[in-house]
């Protein structure tokens, strides 16, 4: 079972040092969060299982690490200055302000007031001034999305890489959406990260290869435990698709709030490629796209068999990063009654995405021999290069175990008496079925690496 409440997983999440609100100490700032020594840790590992899936386990994959800030012509053409807008309703009577399609029976949430504008269009993009003399004029983006990025460098990339399609790049990064309503922890906030891929296509092939990313990437989330029978599949209606798709498939996850997108697979058929071309008259694009009269750049790719110039057709899977952690942690979240009657809570997570892979603890605090010898397997154990082992060192090994049970370790290491004075064992313990066995420590090494693969 995964969390039972949202509440559960924010009071967490604090305590032990995952997620904090941002700028806490002067009131926080709305839809704003960071992740403290934890947290890092774990939204680290979820990127890098994403980058080894998305570009060192495939051929045909490329990374990309673009800036955050964003010449204004960019979105412009992108169609985000036009589109990229959230209807809003102000309340007349408490003038609060609120997203018109989250609303419940048009009342204001708030003080429950009928009295509302009607809604009008919000841009969701933050400016910022650039140089000395920053004006209505002078301003870039923060960027809304990382994809348009990789348009503008496809060119670059191909011609660095000799790449042709069908083949992606992948990047992950910051965006930013000043969202009228941020809520549910982490679900919705203005900075968030993306992993995104845009897989370039043939023309005709784009409608097989959208299934097939839906299918990878359903494997993919499986890997860090979220099970495809907690993800439903929604085929975005029509008249609700992003300015630039032709279809999408959302993959709608249970989360502890609802059941709402955790990833979205566009195909965005050649409407970036067109939109940022110049001449695209003769290219035979199949999106409406605005005239550009401002590009430098022809992104498109020539036909092997004809030499025609051809513009690539868009297949993109775009995952959040911060509703990634908020899955995976809700997945691995259970509070389980132990026969004592007592109750233990833990963190079942996969081994490559627990924030500590190993915490090695000597029995003893002042014990010289058993000090020296945990910070020795300590050592030995960060050597092998799996993620973070720790080292600590407070005596009381109950309080331990329960500690790193609550942040997902998968195992402890206990030094103690026996192995300085007998036999050179330690102790082992599995956050899973806490199940505790000596191993010698001529054989830790290759125990622990086996143990963290399953
Ligand atoms: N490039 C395509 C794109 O940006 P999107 O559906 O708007 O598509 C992709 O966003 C993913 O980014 C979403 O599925 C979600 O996981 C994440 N995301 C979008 N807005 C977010 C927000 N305000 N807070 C947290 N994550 C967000």
């Amino acid at each position: 079972m995964p969390a039972q409440s949202m509440d559960a997983l924010v009071a967490l999440a604090k305590r032990r040092g995952f997620i904090f609100p941002s700028s806490d100490i002067y009131g926080g700032l709305q839809g704003v969060y960071d992740y403290g020594p934890l947290g890092v840790e774990l939204k680290n590992n979820l990127k890098a299982a994403w980058w080894r899936a998305m570009v060192f386990e495939r051929d045909d994959v490329e990374g990309l690490d673009a800036a955050v800030l964003t010449n204004r012509t960019t979105l412009k053409y992108s169609g985000h200055e036009d589109t990229f807008t959230d209807p809003m309703v102000d309340c007349r009577e408490c003038k609060s302000r609120w997203r018109a399609d989250h609303l419940e029976g048009d009342k204001c949430p708030s003080c429950g007031s009928t009295d509302l504008t009607e809604p009008r269009p919000f841009n969701l993009m933050f400016k910022t001034g650039v140089g000395p003399i920053a004006d209505d004029e002078n301003f870039a983006y923060l960027r809304p999305e990382t994809a348009q990025a990789i348009f503008t460098n496809f060119k670059n990339v191909v011609d660095a890489t000799s790449r042709k399609p069908p083949f992606g790049i992948a990047q992950i990064g910051k965006a930013f959406r000043n969202e009228i309503t941020p809520r549910n922890f982490i679900f919705r906030v203005r900075e968030f990260e993306q992993m995104e891929l845009e897989f370039f296509v043939p023309p005709g092939t784009d409608e097989q290869w959208h299934t097939d990313w839906v299918e990878e990437r359903l494997t993919w989330w499986e890997d860090q435990g979220v099970p495809r029978d907690r993800i439903e599949l929604l085929h975005v209606p029509a008249d609700e698709l992003a300015h630039y798709s032709k279809a999408t498939v959302d993959l709608m996850y249970h989360f502890p709030h609802g059941v709402e997108e955790l990833e979205g697979i566009a195909n965005r058929t050649d409407f970036d490629l067109g939109s940022h071309t110049k001449n695209q008259a003769d290219l035979g694009i199949q999106a409406k796209v605005k005239e550009n009269t401002e590009s430098n750049a022809r992104l498109a790719v020539q036909d092997p068999d004809t030499n025609a110039w051809q513009v690539p057709f868009v297949i993109e899977p775009s995952a959040g990063v911060d509703r990634g952690v908020l899955a995976v942690l809700n997945e691995a979240y259970k509070v389980e009654t132990l026969e004592n009657g007592s109750e233990r809570t833990l963190l079942s997570l996969k081994p490559h995405l627990s924030p500590i892979k190993v915490a090695v603890l000597p029995l003893k605090r002042n014990h010289e021999g058993i000090v020296a010898k945990a910070r020795g397997i300590k050592q030995m154990l960060q050597a092998l290069g799996l993620g973070r082992i720790l080292y600590e060192n407070t005596g009381n090994i109950g309080k331990g175990y329960r500690r790193h049970d609550e942040v997902g370790t998968p195992l402890c290491v206990t030094v103690d008496f026996q192995t300085i004075e007998e036999d050179d064992s330690v102790t082992v313990r599995d956050r899973d079925t806490m199940a505790q066995q000596r191993v010698p420590v001529a054989e830790l090494a290759e125990f622990v690496k086996k143990a963290l693969q399953a």
